[in-house]
C-alpha cells in the first residue's frame, strides 16, 4: 500500500474571482489526490502576515499580504502519493514566466505577484499552514 501524506492549497483571491475554483479541484482530483478539507474564507492580515512571515521584510512582502487579504480565497487540505511534490509540480514555477504550459500557473497566470495558487513545500509547512487556516479540526 502506497503511503498517502497531505499537503496544503490556497487559490489566491484572483483565482477565486476568475471562477477557476473548480477547474483547479478537477486538476487534484484528476490526478489522484481526495479532498481532506476544503472551504471558502478570508484571510486576515495576522493571518497572512504569519503564512509567509519567511518573507517579511521583504521588498514585496506589504503588497503580498494586500493581496491576499483582498478577497476570499480557497483554502483545501489534499491527500495523496508524494503529496507536496507532485501538488508543486502541478502548479509550477512561482514565477509565471518560468511556469511551463500544462502547470496551473502557466496555464492561469503571468505576474508573479498574482500567481494565483499556493501550495505547501515541505512538510513542515504543510504541519504548520494547516494548523493556522483548520486549526485543530483534520478532517477524515
Ligand atoms: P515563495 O514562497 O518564494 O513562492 P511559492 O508561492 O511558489 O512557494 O513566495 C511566496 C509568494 O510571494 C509568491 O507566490 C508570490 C510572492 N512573491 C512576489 O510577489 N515576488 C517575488 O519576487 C517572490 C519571490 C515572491
Amino acid at each position: 500500500m502506497l503511503e498517502k501524506t497531505r499537503t496544503f492549497v490556497m487559490v489566491k483571491p484572483d483565482g477565486v474571482q476568475r471562477g477557476l475554483v473548480g477547474d483547479i479541484v478537477k486538476r487534484f482530483e484528476q490526478r489522484g489526490f481526495r479532498l481532506v478539507e476544503a472551504k471558502i474564507m478570508r484571510v486576515d492580515r495576522a493571518l497572512a502576515e504569519r503564512h509567509y512571515s519567511q518573507h517579511q521584510g521583504k521588498p514585496f512582502f506589504e503588497e503580498l499580504v494586500d493581496y491576499i487579504t483582498s478577497d476570499s480565497v480557497f483554502a483545501v487540505i489534499l491527500e495523496g502519493v508524494n503529496a507536496v511534490a507532485i501538488a508543486r509540480s502541478m502548479i509550477g514555477a512561482t514565477n509565471p514566466a518560468a511556469a511551463l504550459s500544462g502547470t496551473i500557473r502557466g496555464d492561469y497566470a503571468t505576474s508573479v505577484e498574482y500567481n494565483i495558487i499556493h501550495g505547501s513545500d515541505s512538510a513542515e509547512s504543510v504541519e504548520r499552514e494547516i494548523a493556522l487556516f483548520f486549526g485543530a479540526s483534520d478532517g477524515v
